[in-house]
Order: structure tokens, then sequence, then C-alpha cells
């Protein structure tokens, strides 16, 4: 059996990497490489926005107003702005990059998606509109600091980036995850598995063909790894947009529908008429509510915690209690009307 080197594949999947190669099929990018500065702030767990934030905040009215959680609720003065971090250049960059994709991007770090850190931003959503939302995101998400880590990889060989994608609104049930093996493309399931959507079945064989065509016609051959996973979205018929490229396998991508030792012993007994004939599975009726897989990435313990402890005496509220309430009751509604519209 050939061992696999993880780190090659990991060097694979970096949007970095494959950007070129499929810049016709994918949604539009900025690549932003991050200097060792600004790494060693993103891995510190403090979260201090960079004075050029507060330069932003102060100075334009029509983007996001942001509560500025970090720097005014708790800072006692003006006077700590001085000690804040500055990454003119960076910054100036990522702001450039934002303006150049229309003004809202969709952020990640080599691999991962601030998805756990959503709850950060006001509008909670992972939508960029400026370097505070950036920043704030890239600072409150674990999936965004494990990439930016101190472990030296080879994958990284090249350096860490921040990748801002053009915005796009995009409809949960028209995503799906793809497995290849072995170069041929054995499995299709619903990127926002078990969440019933009733056009997936009506369209399945659409749904099926239009993926098939776009990895015969333009990953099979260009992508260099023989096992792996993509992610695509396809908006109408004939027309299939590269997301991702993904890991293959148990503790790298998530298999959705699927399962990776099933798969596996399934590319064993394939045969040759049935490569690039995939498996699509999805749920062919409504069975009820669907737990909403955003909601594990909700408010993390420790930050309730820490509010909870900064309370005043005697239950009176304390100054950051009225932070913590209102951002609290932004995320319960924006989750509980996510539940009603699923
Ligand atoms: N350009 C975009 N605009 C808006 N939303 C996007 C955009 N790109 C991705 N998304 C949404 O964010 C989700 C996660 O994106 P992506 O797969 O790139 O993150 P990830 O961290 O690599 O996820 P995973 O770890 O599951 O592979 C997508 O399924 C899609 O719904
Ligand atoms: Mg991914």
């Amino acid at each position: 059996m050939l061992l696999r080197n993880i780190e090659l594949e990991k060097a694979a999947c970096m949007l970095v990497n494959w950007y070129d190669q499929f810049r016709k099929n994918t949604i539009k990018a900025q690549i932003v490489p991050v200097p060792d500065d600004v790494l060693e702030y993103l891995r510190q767990d403090l979260v201090i926005l960079p004075k050029e934030c507060s330069v932003l905040s102060s100075s334009d009215t029509s983007k996001t107003k942001h509560f500025n959680t970090y720097n005014d609720e708790f800072s006692d003065d003006d006077e700590d702005e001085e000690e804040l971090p500055a990454f003119p250049e960076f910054s100036k960059k990522l702001s450039d990059s934002i303006e150049k994709l229309g003004g809202s991007a969709f952020l990640k770090s080599d691999w991962h998606s601030p998805k756990d850190a959503q709850w950060i931003t006001l509008g909670q959503s992972l939508k960029v509109k400026d370097i505070t939302d950036a920043y704030q995101l890239l600072k409150a998400s674990s999936f965004c600091k494990e990439d930016f880590g101190e472990r030296s990889s080879p994958a990284n060989g090249g350096g860490f980036h921040v990748v801002l994608k053009k915005w796009c609104d995009i409809h949960p049930g028209s995503e799906f995850r793809c497995f290849v093996k072995g170069r041929s493309l054995v499995a299709i399931s619903p990127r926002h598995w078990p969440s019933y959507h009733e056009h997936i079945a009506t369209e399945r064989n659409d749904i099926v063909s239009d993926i098939v065509s776009l990895f015969k016609e333009k990953i099979k051959e260009a992508f260099p790894l023989k096992d792996y996973v993509f992610d695509v979205y396809r908006p109408a018929k004939d027309h299939v947009v590269i997301m991702d490229f993904n890991v293959y396998g148990k503790g790298h991508s998530d298999s959705l529908a699927f399962d990776y030792d099933q798969l596996d012993a399934d590319a064993v007994t394939a045969t040759i008429e049935e490569e690039d004939v995939p498996e699509f599975r999805y749920l062919p009726e409504d069975c009820g509510i669907q737990p909403n897989p955003r909601n594990n990435y909700g408010f993390p313990q420790d930050v309730l915690e820490m509010f909870q402890g900064a309370s005043g005496a005697a239950g009176q509220p304390a100054e950051g209690d009225g932070l913590i309430h209102r951002l609290m009751d932004e995320w319960n509604l924006q989750t509980n009307g996510d539940d009603d519209d699923e």
C-alpha cells in the first residue's frame, strides 16, 4: 500500500496552489500573503484590533457599524490607541482586495473559513465588508488560527495567506461535495447534509451530469491528486462552480452522506465501466427539522462565562452585559430565523 503524503495533499488543496489553473471555473478571489508580524499577531489569543480599524470606524460611516467590541467597550480611554498593533501595508492590501471584489467578500485562511467565528461580527455573517470584519473573523476563529499555526509545515513552504473571494449569495441546496478516489468521481453528497431540498430529487439526473461534465472536462486530468474531495456550487443548469478542494479521508473532510470506509471498500471492487459514475445520495423526502450545522458554532462558552463573570453586584448588569445581550439577541434571532426557513 502506498503511504500518503498528507502535507503534499494539503499543499495541493491550498487555494493559492490551484486558483490560477481553475480561475475560469471558480469564484473570483484575491490572495493576500501574510507577513511575519501579522502572523505573530494572528497567533496570539488576545483579540485587539489593529489601529487601522479604529481609523476606519471613526472616519467611514458608510460601512458596517461595529460595536468595536474590544477597543471601545473595554478599554479605558484613547490612551490605549498608542499601544494598538499596526499593519498599515497588510490592512491596505486587505481593503484594496475587498474593493476589487465589489465591496463584500468571503474570507478564508489557507484551508479554512472562519465559520466558527460567525458570532463575532455584528451581522453574524461571514460577509466581510471592511478590514474590521476581516480581523475580527481571523482573530476569533480557531480554524483559521490553526491554519496560521507555528508548527512548520511543508505545505506552507510558500508562506501563509488570507484569501478573499467575491461574496455570492449561495443557496445551500445547490452546494454539493464530491468524492474522488483513484481519479474517479465516486460519490456526490449535498453539502449541507442532511437538510432536505425539494429540487434535488427532481433535478437529480441533471445535477449528476453537470457535475460529472465539469469533473471530466476540467478537473480529472488537471488536479494533481488521485484521492481528494471537491466542493461545488450549481447556481443553474449547466453551470457548476468549483468552491474548494479538500484532503480526502477521515479527520480531513466531512464525508456527509457517505462513510469513508464504505467509499474505500467500493473503490476496490469498482469496475472500469463504473468510472466516473458517482453514487448520488440525498434525502428523498422531508423528515422534519434537521439540525442547522451552523448552530454548532454558536456563542463560545468561555466568552459567555467571561461576560457573566463581569456582571455587577447582586445581579446588576455590568457595562459589558449590554453588549453581550445585544449580540446574543441578534444571534438568537438569526439562528431561529434560519431554522424556520429550513
Ligand atoms: N464566495 C462566497 N460567498 C458566500 N458564501 C460562500 C462563499 N464561498 C463559500 N461560501 C459558503 O461558506 C461555506 C464554507 O466554505 P468553504 O467550503 O470554502 O469553507 P471550509 O472552511 O473549507 O469548509 P470545510 O472545512 O467544510 O471544507 C460554503 O459551503 C458556502 O456556503
Ligand atoms: Mg474546505
